[in-house]
């Protein structure tokens, strides 16, 4: 007997893509879903009816034109159809017998990727949290690493790979430009494994690279403003990388991938890969890395590259940045309105001298701003990573909301 549910007719899956393309559906209530497992399934083609409302009818849209808010981008629709065909063939790169191609793969895309920073190589991974985990790991296995020394505004993930990996963390202030204070650093860092941020989470800065080498190890967090370095335009705001040990990227935010994608990579991959690896008995090859069973998630990033090249990466970020500078030179013209800073990688943070950062997001339209608190003040935040912006509609609701709240 064929089991239907694992040969699909070609009707099933263009009625899946036809909800997908829908222009609008309405939003449904997830209460239609009943609270305990339901004993008897509905079907496929009910599933998809059901399901459009509540998943697709609800969902924000991060490609419409005021979306403005996060580090999450709409995606290209190369990548929906590589999911599609991951999640049909679900190899597993833990058995390169049940991945026999993905794993290549994924070594080419590393094998693109890292030069670009002056790494050797790594892997890729399911976020910048744990490719800022596995860097820390590689530091302290191969170094004995006992201190992480970061910024006071260095993203949530390094206390966490701190706190797993027992080592102690050093938060050090930041200048007003929201970089890490190089005079503020310890003087022994002969123990330390420094993480200079590339792109910060609140405000987009990035720390002096510079400093890269001061201690026995340098982890560079570029989880944001990494893919910079694709631009000809913007590749310098990253110059100094290369003395980096290891670095985090996460393409789910500017390389335009669907979640969960993000790569870590290092100097010296050999090196790394030697404290990163395990081996099991039911194991053809070591495990490198973090992960157990994962997929395939080169091969989406692989075919936007592809589909775009270096070029075509680099003109949708030059975009992305275009945009953020217009929307500052914008801001700096308003009455009672402070800028916390020209635009560095594409975040863009700005408040009321005269009404309260919450009256004035409350007046927005949703999805185009969040909000961050920054030296102690709550400000609007903005994040350029959508290419579908319109600017102007963006300036016409800021000025809607100044003149409301
Ligand atoms: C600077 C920085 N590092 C690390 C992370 C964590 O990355 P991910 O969400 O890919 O795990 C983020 C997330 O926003 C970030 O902004």
């Amino acid at each position: 007997m064929v089991d239907h549910s694992f040969h699909p007719d070609k009707q099933a899956i263009l009625n899946a893509v036809d909800l997908l393309l829908a222009k609008q559906i309405e939003p449904g209530n997830l209460s239609v879903i009943e609270q305990k497992l339901p004993e008897q399934g509905i079907g496929e083609q009910a599933v998809l009816n059901l399901l459009a409302p509540i998943v697709l009818g609800n969902a924000a849209k991060l490609g419409s034109e005021t979306a403005f808010a996060h580090m999450d981008p709409p995606t290209p629709w190369i990548t929906w159809m590589m999911h599609c065909w991951n999640a049909s063939l679900n190899q597993n790169l833990l058995h390169p017998d049940v991945s026999p191609v993905a794993g290549d793969i994924e070594s080419r895309v590393m094998q693109w990727l890292s030069p670009y920073f002056g790494m050797s190589g790594g892997h890729l991974t399911p976020g910048s949290t744990i490719s800022n985990l596995t860097a820390l790991w590689a530091a302290r296995d191969l170094l004995g690493i006992k201190q992480v020394i970061a910024s006071e505004v260095a993203h949530i993930s390094i206390d966490k790979a701190a706190k797993v990996l027992g080592l102690e963390l050093v938060r050090v202030p930041c200048n007003a430009a929201g970089q890490l204070d190089k005079e503020a650093l310890p003087d022994d860092l002969t123990k330390a494994a420094l993480v200079l941020t590339a792109g910060t989470t609140s405000a987009g800065a990035i720390d002096s690279l510079s400093l890269a080498g001061l201690a026995a190890w340098t982890h560079v967090d570029a989880a944001w403003a990494g893919p910079l370095r694709f631009s000809e335009k913007h590749a310098g705001l990253l110059e100094g990388v290369e003395h980096a040990d290891s670095m985090a990227v996460s393409a789910h935010k500017w390389l335009f991938q669907p979640k969960e994608s993000a790569v870590v990579m290092f100097r010296d991959v050999q090196s790394a890969n030697e404290v990163l690896s395990v081996s099991g008995v039911y194991l053809s090859t070591p495990n490198v890395g973090l992960l157990g069973s994962h997929g395939a998630t080169a091969v989406p990033l692989l075919a936007t590259l592809l589909a775009w090249g270096r070029s075509g990466l680099a003109q949708r970020i030059d975009f992305a940045m275009e945009q953020a500078v217009s929307l500052v030179d914008f801001l700096k013209q308003q009455n009672n309105v402070e800028v916390f800073s020209d635009c560095v990688s594409g975040v863009v943070l700005w408040r009321s001298t005269i009404c309260d950062s919450e009256d004035i997001f409350s007046n927005l339209p949703s999805g185009c701003a969040s909000t961050t608190r920054v030296n102690n003040q709550l400000w609007i935040r903005h994040v350029s990573v959508n290419p579908n912006i319109n600017i102007k509609r963006l300036q016409t609701s800021i000025l809607t909301a100044l003149e409301n709240s």
